[in-house]
């Protein structure tokens, strides 16, 4: 998502460095940047199935009694919201269907690769473009994918 969520600003708001928006300005959140941000996420732009898995290891060990535990391990996953993750939102409106999301997109994948063996035409190696509509990126449906039963 280049941008998650928008708001319209009802009254100005002066932040701490100076800059203003005003009232009636409509104002939307830049969860392609900071998902993308490598002070947060080094080496953002390389695909690292674990990235996550090891981010919310590293919390467990570093806070070590159980409670904290439970709380380190509920960060980093593919539904956490935080000021780092913001594709679901943030706060009193962060998106209440996300644990359905989340399940619904592993039940696609691991029934898919339960059934098909899955590449792209020709067996080109290339990731296809995405599409970039408005404030969504996704994929392109024009692309054809080949499909074989295994
Ligand atoms: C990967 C899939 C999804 C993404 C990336 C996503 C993302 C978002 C985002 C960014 C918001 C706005 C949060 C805000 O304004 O602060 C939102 C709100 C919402 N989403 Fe989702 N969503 C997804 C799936 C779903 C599903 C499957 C449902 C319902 C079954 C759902 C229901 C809602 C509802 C009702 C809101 C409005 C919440 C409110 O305004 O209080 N979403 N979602």
């Amino acid at each position: 998502l280049p941008a998650s969520f928008q708001r319209k600003v009802l009254k100005p708001i002066h932040l701490s460095n100076g800059t203003v928006l005003p009232a009636g300005v409509t104002i939307e959140i830049p969860a392609y940047g900071t998902s993308r941000d490598p002070t947060t996420f080094p080496n953002p732009e390389e695909f690292d199935g674990l990235r996550f898995y090891r981010m919310r290891e590293a919390n467990e060990s570093f806070n070590s009694s159980s409670a904290s535990t439970v709380e380190a391990a509920a960060h980093n996953q593919f539904v956490s919201v935080s000021q780092n993750s913001l594709p679901f939102g943030y706060g009193r409106h962060a998106c209440p269907g996300r644990f359905f999301a989340a399940n619904e997109i592993k039940m696609i994948i691991a029934r898919s690769l339960l059934t098909w063996d899955v590449r792209n035409v020709n067996g080109a190696k290339e990731r296809y473009p995405n599409l970039d509509l408005g404030v969504n990126c996704v994929p392109d449906p024009r692309r054809e994918l080949e499909f074989k039963e295994i």
